[in-house]
């Protein structure tokens, strides 16, 4: 047999070994029928969002606020093509499907949803009802303008603040009426599931009063704390002040919100039981923060245990990340990784050097991800995000995607076994080591050039990121941008050796092989460029 007849049946084998490895995953796993409803999967302290019966990376993209009409949808869908995001979030105002209640116009929802399917693309529908970050502008005249039927929080100061009180049951039931005719009519025309998950509200919560200090509102204040939550808390009863303290305003208006937002959930829920979850504007994930100067009541950290148990029917609190600060970002990632909290960052800004944050949000085992604010609609959120929205910009978050697409479902169930790790580049610190399965270890350094082991300086700005999936015992995907990777492993030692180094690609779940890396190319790790790459690695000591 010739080398290069030995090298190609080596290769098939390798393929096939390969394809038969990531194929096991879907083949053992849930029903893998194509109309299995969405729906999040639990496993040993991990998730994974379920897409026709398999788990499924979404690969999101935000449009701005006011791109829910079908005038704004092709420049949404430029951006959305462009960035291979195989996931569009978008706005469905109650405004704009009641417009006038109890008459409803979901001429804009189908409209989008034949839309997404030419476009193959999923969709997110974020319903903007009675909080839209603190406010109800998007709820419709008839509610955002009858103090009397829908009242407003009033202040310590008897001040009233545009953000509905979640006290009140007149409230309570035309939000939740809408959004159960919204979900049952999801349910009547998307039996594919275009629409994958819903998010209940926008990021929900009071600005500029900690809670509302109505009367109805101070009744209930002071009423003992639900027994529910006092157990759940392991706290000894009482009022809310004798329970909580100083807390005890905000955690009031959170348990308030979490329990209002449960019942529209649970009333979307009962027409049809898609994903549902909650976005969060942030709180300082490391100080204790006077609640007056955030979104008071909303699923911030310091409360996420109170929304647990008040807000049963939400599957997800996901953290929208607007402060670009490495240590911000990885303590929020952490924050909202918990065993009974799947990890999604339904938004996160859209300036360059947000890009890097994707391969740290994949090592947290996340079930997706989304850029705010990238589409062609000509509104840039500047400062807050990039100041002009172009194709070099959505490259740059483009890029990471592309890479990732073609083995998306493969990457998503290796996640969901544990076996996905990823790093992005500090600001300070030019080298991490992740601690892998096993006794693997991988050292991954930023700025370092391509030949010879310098010290790592750091990219010229914080860039880089890795991603490494472990395939078998001694065999690894990896890949990333602005990085080199060096694998290490205890028991193996100094004879570690790479076996061999592929780069390759995945075309529907089916790895290509392209070349052996080998000599230069590996001698001083695997080193990241700009240039996309995706290597299968095999390790092994002689
Ligand atoms: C977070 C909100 O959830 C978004 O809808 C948007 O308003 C951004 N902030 C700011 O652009």
């Amino acid at each position: 047999m010739s080398l290069r007849s030995t090298f190609q049946t080596s290769r098939i084998v390798s393929v096939a070994s390969v394809v038969l490895m990531l194929c096991i995953y879907s083949l053992t796993q849930a029903d893998p029928s194509p109309s299995a409803i969405p729906s999040i999967a639990h496993k040993d302290g991990r998730h994974a969002l379920m897409i026709d019966g398999a788990p499924f990376f979404m690969l999101g993209m935000q449009a701005n606020n006011s791109s829910n009409y079908p005038a704004a949808l092709p420049k949404v869908w430029q951006a959305v093509d462009q960035l291979h995001a195989n996931t569009l979030e978008i706005p469905v105002a109650w405004e704009q499907i009641e417009p006038k209640e109890g008459q409803f116009d979901f001429s804009y929802v189908d409209e989008l949803v034949k839309q997404a399917r030419q476009h193959h693309a999923r969709l997110v529908l974020l319903w903007f009802a009675t909080w839209k970050n603190n406010n109800p502008n998007y709820s419709p005249e008839w509610v955002k303008f009858d103090n009397n039927r829908f009242p407003r929080v009033i202040t310590a100061k008897g001040e009233t603040r545009n953000s509905l009180s979640p006290h009140f049951d007149s409230t309570l039931k035309a939000d939740a009426k809408a959004f159960a005719k919204l979900m049952h009519h999801l349910k009547e025309i998307d039996a594919q599931h275009t629409v994958i998950m819903v998010q209940v509200e926008n990021e929900t919560g009071t600005y500029a009063s900690v809670r509302d200090y109505s009367p109805t509102a101070q009744k209930l204040f002071g009423e003992n704390v639900p027994d529910t939550l006092v157990k759940a808390l392991h706290k000894q009863s009482g009022n809310w002040k004798e329970v909580f303290g100083k807390d005890a305003d905000e955690y009031f208006h959170a348990w308030h919100i979490a329990k209002y937002v449960d019942q529209v959930a649970a009333a979307g829920k009962t027409e049809y039981a898609l994903p549902l979850y909650v976005n969060v504007a942030l709180r300082d994930p490391f100080k204790d923060q006077d609640p007056f100067t955030y979104s008071s009541g909303g699923p911030t950290w310091n409360v996420l245990d109170i929304w647990k148990v008040g807000a049963p029917a939400i599957d997800v609190i996901g953290p929208d990340i607007y402060d670009s600060g490495y240590s911000y970002c990885i303590k929020t990632l952490e924050q909202y990784s918990r065993p009974d909290n799947a990890l999604f960052v339904p938004e996160m800004g859209n300036r360059d050097e947000y890009a890097r944050y994707f391969f740290a949000v994949l090592g947290h085992g996340a079930i997706g991800i989304s850029p705010f604010g990238l589409d062609y609609t000509g509104y840039a959120n500047f400062p807050l995000g990039a100041a002009k929205v172009d194709s070099e910009l959505i490259e740059k978050f483009a890029r990471n995607y592309k890479l990732v697409e073609p083995m998306m479902r493969e990457l998503a169930a290796l996640a969901f076994d544990g076996k996905v790790w990823g790093a992005s580049e500090p600001t300070d610190i030019h080298k991490q080591t992740l601690a892998l399965a096993g006794k693997w270890q991988a050292v991954v350094s930023y700025g370092v050039p391509p030949f010879g082991n310098d010290p790592a300086p750091g990219n010229s700005t914080p860039s880089g990121g890795a991603v490494i999936a472990q395939l078998a015992d001694n065999e690894f995907l990896v890949f990333g941008f602005r990085a080199r990777v060096q694998f290490s492993n205890e028991q193996l030692g100094s004879r570690l050796l790479y076996s061999r180094v592929e780069e390759g690609h995945f075309d529907h779940g089916r790895w290509i092989f392209e070349r052996v890396l080998n000599g230069d190319q590996v001698d001083w790790g695997l080193n990241f460029t700009d240039l996309p790459q995706l290597l299968r690695v095999k390790m092994a000591s002689y």
